[in-house]
């Protein structure tokens, strides 16, 4: 949701070309300034230039050019994660604890993207019942994290059909995820419940794991809950036609952020890193808990992806976030229709995040 205009990314671009070249530290601000005049938001042509340094591990300069927009989120937390740990490096315990993304769960953000993504969901199911009267009704959950979600999301449904027994498909990378997955479902889903889980990434399911999936047929629906756009695009795309192969119904819950197709190192990719981590921080830093708790989920969250993002080679990057638009084409590729994408958060009057449908095209 946050783009360069053509003109905006030539005059950066002057910036990347420059600190290639070795330019000198002073020489360098000036041409910041001067390419500032030239963009709207004029500050990221700071954000911009200490990005690049701090991905070639050149840190006081990296410090010096993000104080020199520190009003700006991104720059600040950046500025003080480069003073505290003096490295652009994640740091070696990363998500070691669930503890960072428990926090992250409290903030408005998540709130409110969760509830709107949990009301979408059943608005969908309304409309669209299963594909037989048979029980037990069948849904497949991908990246199923800690369980909450999907438990929320099969509570609200129950009551819709009278459902009275339920098959979930769990998969998710983690063994430990699923193990905790499987145990909130059981204890906290209101009705019979069978759990059958899968351990891959969902771009790596191997024939054998298809073929279990296959034999519980039919599927209601896919949900995908913030936890396929970790490939790149030319890998989402098989991707998807396995699912479709699953289910005619998927809902894809999402942000609407830039990371998959721009370059490594561009303007785009990282004016898009930059404004989308600085809003999703914003809602941490607003939290009414301890600085030292506020670190904790910024260093090992938004910080820690960012970082990725901006340092790793494009095959190497852990998350490609992709924007409605590019949802829509891929699913167009894979053999999808899709529904409007609806707004769970909204930022600037646009969809920071979104949750959408896709149906098979022959069904
Ligand atoms: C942000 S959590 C989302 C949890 C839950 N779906 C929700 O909406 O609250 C993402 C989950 O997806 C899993 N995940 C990440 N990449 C994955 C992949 N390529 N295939 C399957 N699961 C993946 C992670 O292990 C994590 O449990």
């Amino acid at each position: 949701m946050f783009f360069l205009e053509e003109s905006e990314i030539i005059q950066l671009t002057k910036i990347r070309t420059a600190i290639s070249n070795n330019i000198s530290f002073s020489d360098l601000e000036k041409l910041c300034n001067k390419v500032a005049e030239n963009i709207n938001d004029k500050g990221f042509a700071f954000t911009y230039a200490a990005s690049l340094l701090a991905s070639k591990d050149l840190i006081e300069e990296a410090m010096k050019m993000f104080s020199q927009n520190k009003e700006d989120t991104f720059c600040s937390i950046m500025y003080d994660y480069l003073r505290e740990t003096g490295s652009f490096k994640l740091a070696d315990k990363v998500f070691e604890s669930a503890d960072p993304y428990n926090i992250y769960t409290q903030t408005d953000f998540f709130k409110n993207h969760q509830e709107g993504a949990l009301r979408h969901i059943l608005k969908f199911a309304n409309e669209t019942p299963q594909p037989n009267s048979t029980e037990p009704v069948t849904i497949l959950d991908i990246g199923v994290g800690n369980g909450v979600f999907i438990t929320k999301i099969v509570n609200e449904i129950i009551p819709l059909y009278d459902i009275k027994s339920i098959r979930l498909i769990i998969l998710d990378q983690s063994e430990d995820m699923l193990r905790m997955a499987k145990k909130y479902c059981q204890e906290n889903i209101k009705i019979q419940i069978e759990v059958i889980t899968i351990c891959c990434k969902i771009q790596d399911i191997t024939n054998e794991q298809i073929q279990i999936v296959q034999k519980l047929k039919p599927i209601w629906f896919v949900n995908a809950g913030l936890s396929i756009h970790h490939m790149p695009w030319e890998k989402k795309i098989p991707m998807l036609l396995n699912l479709r192969g699953f289910s005619a119904h998927l809902v894809l819950t999402e942000v609407n952020w830039n990371h998959d197709l721009p370059a490594s190192y561009s303007p785009e990719l990282f004016y898009s890193v930059a404004k989308s981590y600085g809003v999703f921080s914003e809602s941490i830093l607003h939290l009414s808990i301890s600085e030292e708790r506020k670190k904790l989920c910024l260093n090992n969250f938004p910080i820690a992806e960012a970082i990725n993002i901006i340092k790793q080679p494009r095959a190497n990057r852990i998350d490609y976030h992709t924007t409605i638009k590019e949802w829509k084409r891929i699913a167009d590729e894979a053999g999808f229709k899709t529904g409007e994408a609806e707004a769970t958060y909204i930022y600037n009057n646009k969809p920071f995040a979104f949750v959408m449908e896709f149906k098979g095209k022959n069904n």
